[in-house]
């Protein structure tokens, strides 16, 4: 598979019109070829005084407006979008020598779609959103469980749990954003959408 896309590169020709359309594409070939969590993705954030941090988080929705994620909104990512909403999103598909590198802002979802998708997760993982104050400190991994267990007695089984009020998702929308396809002798392809006039104009950078 890495072969083959390696050989066929990627050109201006067959780009599709828009970035979210080039990354369902990209999307999908990820899927096909068996990569290995092809929605798990690299989230850089900085803080006030540019200060950057990254961390992998998985994707759980794209589409024409951008891409969801769902974390804490006073973990460390979170406080740092709250103070300053860019960021970057990279994704890497080294098994088919790709890699997508976004460019863009976060804002909330709306918490009507935050609470939607919370009632479709595990229960376990609904507990846990209450339990973990996602990048405070904590003294024990015996504390946490703790925690756990007290949220556990507050909600019994088969009583529904909403959303916890700092947990949500962020969209990001797009800036720019750059397809990477290896290829032979280090002279790969480079093809960067930049947001321009209510469009998108396509550069092509060295390798
Ligand atoms: C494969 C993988 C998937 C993850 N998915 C998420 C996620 O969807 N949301 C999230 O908040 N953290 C996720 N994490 C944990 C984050 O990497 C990180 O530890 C956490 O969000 C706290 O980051 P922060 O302190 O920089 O805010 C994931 C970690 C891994 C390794």
């Amino acid at each position: 598979m890495r072969e083959q896309y390696r050989s066929a590169g990627l050109a201006e020709e067959e780009l599709a019109a828009g970035p979210m359309e080039q990354f369902d594409r990209w999307f999908r070939d990820a899927v096909r070829s068996g990569v290995y969590e092809p929605n798990a993705m690299v989230v850089s954030t900085a803080d006030a005084d540019g200060r950057p941090s990254s961390r992998t988080v998985l994707l759980k929705e794209y589409g024409p407006r951008g891409f969801v994620f769902y974390t804490n909104y006073r973990s460390r990512k979170g406080r740092e979008l709250a103070a300053n909403p860019r960021l970057s999103l990279l994704f890497p598909w080294h098994p088919i020598a790709r890699q997508v590198i976004v460019s863009g802002t976060a804002q909330r979802v709306a918490r009507a779609e935050t609470a939607a998708y919370f009632r479709e997760r595990p229960r376990g993982s609904q507990l846990g959103a209450w339990a973990s104050e996602q990048s405070s400190k904590i003294a024990s991994r015996a504390e946490l469980e703790r925690l756990y267990a007290d949220v556990e007695l507050r909600h019994p089984p088969g009583e529904e749990i909403p959303a916890p009020p700092e947990w949500g998702g962020f969209l990001v929308v797009p800036q720019s954003a750059e397809f990477w396809q290896g290829r032979e002798n280090r002279l790969h392809d480079r093809l960067r959408y930049e947001a321009q006039d209510g469009g998108w104009r396509v550069d092509r950078l060295c390798p």
